[in-house]
């Protein structure tokens, strides 16, 4: 008899992304060998690069249970929804693995709480999907080969991908427009799966976008998705993975702006610009990087350093997700110039965070 094994949510929709293609070159969860190199070198046996480990944690019993048997059946909530070809179960020295990954082994990163609290063996192998994931954010989620077809159906043949979590401000809009100065289309696909106390909920993210593009950005231009995968927090490795994944989805650009894919200040604003740069060439996508739009008073707009000469002065505003999210949690309305107020008006009734709202 085929032996099954139970998947949480995190874990249906990462074999769900892998199935689909979002994490090529990777066809299954990692086996020890891609574990350690990703870990180690941020590449795969094969030469790949790659930054982040994907991997299948379960308890010591099911690792018992499980290790004669050529295949399981996956389950969510007690459907079959995949199989799994085992390659290998093993341990890892997480402590060395989250200093690797995350810089740290800090529990309080986020990222490095929830590496640690993973269940003690990660089982490799190749999958197959059966069913896609059917949950409140599925219905917004495109599939590599939907958004492929999306961007060939509109004749686009450059594509800037746009990751975030954030309901859109001032300085991502500023972003995504220099952008479609130099591409065809532009992908915003905000990270919806596991997140952290404080951030955006899936549908505040999505109606702060539906009410950006169609008014102020042309519609005809932008195609929005949601990505569901949980959201490491890895800062600079983080970014290299995202480029690897928007790649996959058929952009042929990625953006990285300041704090790439940051918490809490453990990374520098533009170490995810110095790693990204070092696979430069080797990631089969362009990087867009671009240093932090502020809001200048004198030159009366959002601009960067490269483009205004009053940076530092009492004139110049930094245009932060953490302030806005700060002022959205007390009620209040934030700036028009640093947010928009019709994007404001497009959360209300909406539920904005996800637990009690601290940022
Ligand atoms: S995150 O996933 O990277 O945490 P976030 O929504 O905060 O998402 O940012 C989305 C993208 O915009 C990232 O590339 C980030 O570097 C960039 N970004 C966000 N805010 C700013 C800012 N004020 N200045 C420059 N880039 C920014």
């Amino acid at each position: 008899m085929t032996q099954t094994l139970a998947l949480n949510r995190n874990q249906y929709l990462e074999l769900e992304k892998i199935a689909l293609g979002a994490f090529a070159p990777l066809d299954g969860f990692m086996n020890e060998a891609q574990f350690r190199t990703v870990t180690e070198t941020m590449r795969l046996p094969s030469g790949d690069v790659f930054s982040i480990p994907v991997v299948l944690d379960i308890g010591d019993d099911d690792a018992r249970r499980l290790k004669a048997s050529p295949s399981l059946d996956l389950l969510h909530d007690g459907v079959r929804v995949g199989r799994l070809w085992p390659s290998d179960f093993y341990g890892c020295d997480r402590t060395a693995a989250a200093r690797h990954v995350f810089g740290t082994d800090d529990m309080s990163h986020p990222g490095v709480a929830y590496f640690m609290a993973l269940k003690p063996v990660f089982v490799g192998g190749r999958v197959e999907l059966l069913r896609r994931a059917t949950f409140d954010i599925s219905a917004d989620e495109l599939t590599p080969a939907q958004t492929r077809a999306a961007f060939k159906a509109r004749g686009w043949r450059t594509v800037a991908g746009f990751q975030t979590r954030n309901v859109p401000h001032r300085a991502h809009e500023y972003l995504q427009r220099v952008a479609l100065e130099h591409v065809d289309g532009l992908f915003v696909q905000p990270l919806v799966g596991h997140t952290r106390d404080g951030d955006y909920t899936p549908q505040a993210v999505m109606h702060g976008y539906r009410a950006l593009v169609g008014s102020f950005l042309p519609q005809g231009r932008v195609v929005l998705g949601i990505l569901s995968t949980v959201m490491r927090y890895a800062g600079p490795r983080e970014a290299v993975f995202h480029a690897i994944i928007r790649r996959n989805y058929g952009c042929t650009h990625f953006i990285v702006g300041r704090d790439h894919a940051g918490v809490g200040g453990w990374y520098g604003e533009y170490d995810a610009h110095a790693l990204i740069e070092r696979f430069a060439g080797d990631l089969g996508i362009e990087i867009m990087r671009f240093k932090g739009p502020y809001h200048c008073e004198i030159c009366d707009g959002i601009v960067t350093e490269k483009t205004c000469p009053h940076l530092g002065q009492k004139v110049t505003r930094t245009i932060s997700g953490t302030d806005m999210r700060r002022i959205l949690v007390d009620g209040a309305t934030p700036d028009p110039r640093l947010m928009r107020p019709e994007i404001v008006d497009a959360l209300k009734g909406v539920p904005l965070f996800i637990g009690d709202g601290a940022p």
